[in-house]
């Protein structure tokens, strides 16, 4: 939690009051498929010795719309695999993650040219396959599963009936305990931004 959770909300705020228009699009009962990329751009102070470097993946999401306005939506990805380098640069080892995130969404203009909308939700993000190198090479490192929170803005920009393009921001509150040897290294923040571009479709 810090600073990037109140610019996310602050940016919501203009996206809600920026909202205006009206065409064709998101209902009651649709289903939402956005597909595309994603970046994890992690908090520059992860720890006090390490530090997490970015990465991209191939994300997708699901959402459900509940109401006209409410959508439910699920984040999935493709691992993504980040490299962990000493403060002075050195690399040390490598980490994938998948960070599932269950989002509860309020879309300002469902029937908009451009559709802007918000969320907030849940996030579990599992750590697996660390691989240690370098001076590290041959230590065990093991990072804990981490679960927090996470606030999304985003929009749609509808293509015709079924086909839209995406864009979202995410913060991600996501912070593990790290052990090398089975000895603790503390907690390691990662707390990134999320930078989603998607196709979508309706069904
Ligand atoms: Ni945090």
């Amino acid at each position: 939690m810090s600073t990037r959770l109140k610019t996310l909300l602050g940016a919501s705020i203009l996206l809600g009051l920026a909202a205006t228009n009206t065409a064709a699009a998101h209902d009651q009962g649709d289903w939402l498929l956005r597909f595309g990329g994603s970046y994890v751009d992690p908090t520059s102070d992860n720890h006090e010795i390490v530090s997490v470097d970015g990465a991209a993946s191939f994300t997708f999401n699901f959402t459900y719309m509940m109401t006209d306005h409410l959508g439910v939506e699920l984040l999935a990805a493709w691992p993504f695999k980040h490299d962990i380098d000493l403060l002075d640069g050195t690399k040390v080892a490598t980490t994938k993650h998948l960070p599932p995130t269950l989002t509860l969404q309020y879309h300002f203009l469902p029937d908009g040219k451009f559709q802007p909308y918000v969320g907030v939700g849940l996030n579990y993000t599992n750590f697996f396959d660390e691989k240690t190198t370098g001076p590290l090479a041959g230590s065990n490192l093991n990072l804990g599963d981490s679960w927090g929170i996470a606030g999304q803005i985003g929009f749609d920009i509808p293509l015709n009936d079924q086909w839209f393009l995406n864009a979202d921001i995410r913060y991600i509150d996501i912070d593990t305990k790290a052990k090398l040897d089975g000895a603790s290294l503390g907690t390691v923040s990662i707390d990134p931004w999320v930078y989603g571009i998607n196709v979508g479709v309706k069904f």
